[in-house]
């Protein structure tokens, strides 16, 4: 099955925004609304300051690595497949001396890199696993939400992404790199826990 790079490829900012979170007429708020659950998530944890590097796997238009900057003044590597994200993001994040985007995940002494609803898509999960691993520093951290698997293979006569399950289970296959923390609540997935935290394992 051929790979559909281009459900992840937005022609503005607003479908951008569409793409990274699937707009939810129950949920209005969705997007402030899950942005700062995480913010608070990440806080709470005290996982990141100021002097964090933090690395925003599939970072998109830049909805998180913006609030990232905004409330613990870190650096972040924003890495995305798409282009077009990527010129989305440097204009929506607006932050050239802490945000540097990047086409491929080759970052390096990263304290703690986010993989949010990403790696449940990538084409090749367990080879992203293992360079955002090598990305970080020794005891470095991931955190992610990541659902089922939902490969995009094409689209229908009216343009809506197909999605394919290939089984692959993406905290199976983390369990290869790092140490699993804790597995938590994520708003509106009552049941089912897809924030993670897992550390870096040493070789
Ligand atoms: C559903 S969006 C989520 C964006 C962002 N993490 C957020 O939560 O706002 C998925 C993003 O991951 C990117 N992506 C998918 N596979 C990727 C890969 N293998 N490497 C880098 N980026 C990838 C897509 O281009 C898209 O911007």
């Amino acid at each position: 099955m051929k790979y559909f790079k281009k459900a992840f490829d937005p022609i503005n900012l607003q479908h951008a925004k569409n793409i990274v979170l699937t707009p939810d007429e129950h949920q209005p708020d969705k997007f402030d609304e899950e942005t700062g659950f995480m913010i608070a998530f990440l806080r709470d944890r005290a996982l990141l300051d100021s002097d964090s590097r933090v690395l925003d796997f599939g970072c998109g238009m830049g909805r998180l690595s913006k609030k990232l900057i905004d409330e613990f003044g870190c650096y972040v590597v924003g890495v995305d497949m798409s282009i077009n994200m990527l010129l989305l993001a440097e204009k929506y994040v607006d932050d050239q001396e802490r945000f540097e985007p990047r086409g491929q995940c080759n970052a390096r002494d990263i304290d703690v890199a986010l993989s949010v609803f990403v790696l449940q898509h990538a084409e090749d999960p367990a080879k992203e696993l293992e360079r955002i691993a090598s990305s970080l520093k020794p005891g470095g951290y991931l955190v992610m939400v990541e659902g089922p698997r939902l490969v995009p293979i094409g689209a229908d006569a009216e343009g809506y992404v197909i999605w394919h399950d290939d089984g692959l289970v993406i905290g199976d296959l983390a369990a290869n790199y790092f140490q699993n923390i804790g597995w938590y609540d994520y708003p509106h997935r009552e049941g089912k826990k897809i924030l993670s935290v897992w550390q870096r394992k040493e070789v």
